[in-house]
């Protein structure tokens, strides 16, 4: 378990550090990705160990029906999460940015407004844009280093044509894990409104001590028969190339649509990816996402500290996820000189806040899910890049 380890991404097809210089202006060589959501160490050898397996095993033809594979989804979700799920209930999709989509094309139309909480995961809009449908953006409230629900003004911005709610738990990019008392507001929210309530809960295992996950269907079962919810095994474990997700729908009318549209796709997971998660939802696979805690707590604390020492600029607490959220508001700086300065100076490679929406507008989101010198070095960067600042 060598989170430490400084593997070279370079030229392996890597969007994080392959696409970098063409998307960011950042080269490779000298600089530092630390955007897009995956990690930069390897993942647990016993998903390593199941892939060598498989591989041994030499033949990769038509495969069907993975038990193995929804025993340790279910396994997983009970014994980290304290949710009992049903075996019908799970669905696979091509990941989870696939899983949205699928959502929006079964439970709404075209023109059809489509409600998101910002600011969050910028596909959230992209996917509601391409679609052909409206974003309705209700912006969270800051309230000092963290965000709360503003449920009276996001009730205001509703016009009654809306199917859907997009929710993001724990929160990329804030890293707030919610409550489960809001939890019941939200989905009381998309109940009051007649919306289906689709929660992305992609980040629930990369949770910080003190802090404590609740699943949407757990804290809301009342709502159950609006909710789907969207898990997969791609952050906790840094297996997002395998593309694979699940979607979880106890409403037996709602389970059958989907169903019927991943059969109309022909959409089955990949035999390998399969293996590869079972293998991950495990108790070996379980003590490795303890250490990279570990790994990413200390990260992330010697991050803040170096970051929260610049003047003008703040670090916001993570409750969750590996990307620190971070807001230059205090420098006075224009957002364009604050990116320059990030780009050209530091040459480092950083996802840029106004694309998550309102709410975003001053902030970078860091991707710490790395080896503990690079975060030192970004750290060592920043503080250059923004010297001057008294
Ligand atoms: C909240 C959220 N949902 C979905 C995704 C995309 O998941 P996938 O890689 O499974 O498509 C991400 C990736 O960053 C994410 O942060």
């Amino acid at each position: 378990m060598n989170f430490n380890e400084e593997i070279n991404r370079i030229g392996t097809h890597c969007f994080k550090w392959d696409k970098m210089e063409q998307l960011f202006g950042v080269s490779p060589t000298d600089g530092l990705a630390m955007w897009t959501a995956d990690s930069d160490y390897p993942t647990a050898p016993c998903v390593i160990e199941a892939l060598r397996k498989a591989a041994d095993h030499g033949v990769f033809g038509y495969s069907w029906e993975y038990p193995e594979y929804l025993a340790a989804v279910q396994w997983w979700m009970k014994t980290r999460h304290g949710w009992e799920v049903e075996t019908n209930s799970i669905l696979t999709s091509q990941g989870l940015g696939n899983a949205i989509a699928l959502c929006i094309d079964v439970w709404s139309d075209p023109g059809d407004p489509i409600v998101i909480f910002s600011p969050v995961y910028h596909e959230f809009a992209i996917k509601i844009k391409k679609t052909g449908r409206r974003v309705v953006e209700c912006p969270l409230a800051r309230q000092g280093d963290t965000y709360v629900l503003d449920l009276e003004d996001a009730q205001s911005r509703l016009t009654g044509a809306e199917k859907i709610l997009i929710w993001c738990s724990p929160q990329n990019p804030s890293g707030r894990v919610w409550t489960p008392e809001e939890l019941r507001r939200v989905a009381e929210f998309a109940e009051r409104n007649n919306l289906i309530l689709i929660s992305d809960e992609v980040h629930h295992d990369l949770v910080f001590p003190g802090n404590v996950f609740v699943p949407m269907d757990v804290a809301a079962p009342a709502q159950r028969n609006r909710t789907v919810t969207l898990t997969a095994a791609s952050k906790t474990f840094n297996i997002a190339g395998q593309r694979t997700g699940n979607i979880i729908i106890p409403d037996p009318d709602l389970n059958a649509a989907m169903r019927q549209r991943l059969r109309t796709l022909d959409y089955g997971p990949a035999s390998l990816s399969v293996a590869m998660i079972a293998a991950a939802y495990s108790p070996q696979g379980a003590e490795w996402v303890d250490a990279q805690i570990a790994h990413l707590d200390a990260n992330r604390n010697l991050f803040d500290a170096g970051i929260n020492a610049i003047p003008g600029v703040r670090s916001l607490p993570l409750q969750a996820t590996y990307l620190a959220w971070v807001d230059f508001s205090g420098t006075g700086m224009s957002f364009a000189e604050i990116e320059a300065r990030i780009r050209d100076q530091a040459k480092i490679a950083v996802s840029p806040g106004p694309s998550f929406g309102a709410g975003g507008e001053s902030f970078v989101r860091v991707n710490l899910a790395t080896s503990r010198a690079r975060v030192a070095e970004a750290v060592a960067r920043l503080q250059a890049a923004f010297s001057d600042l008294q």
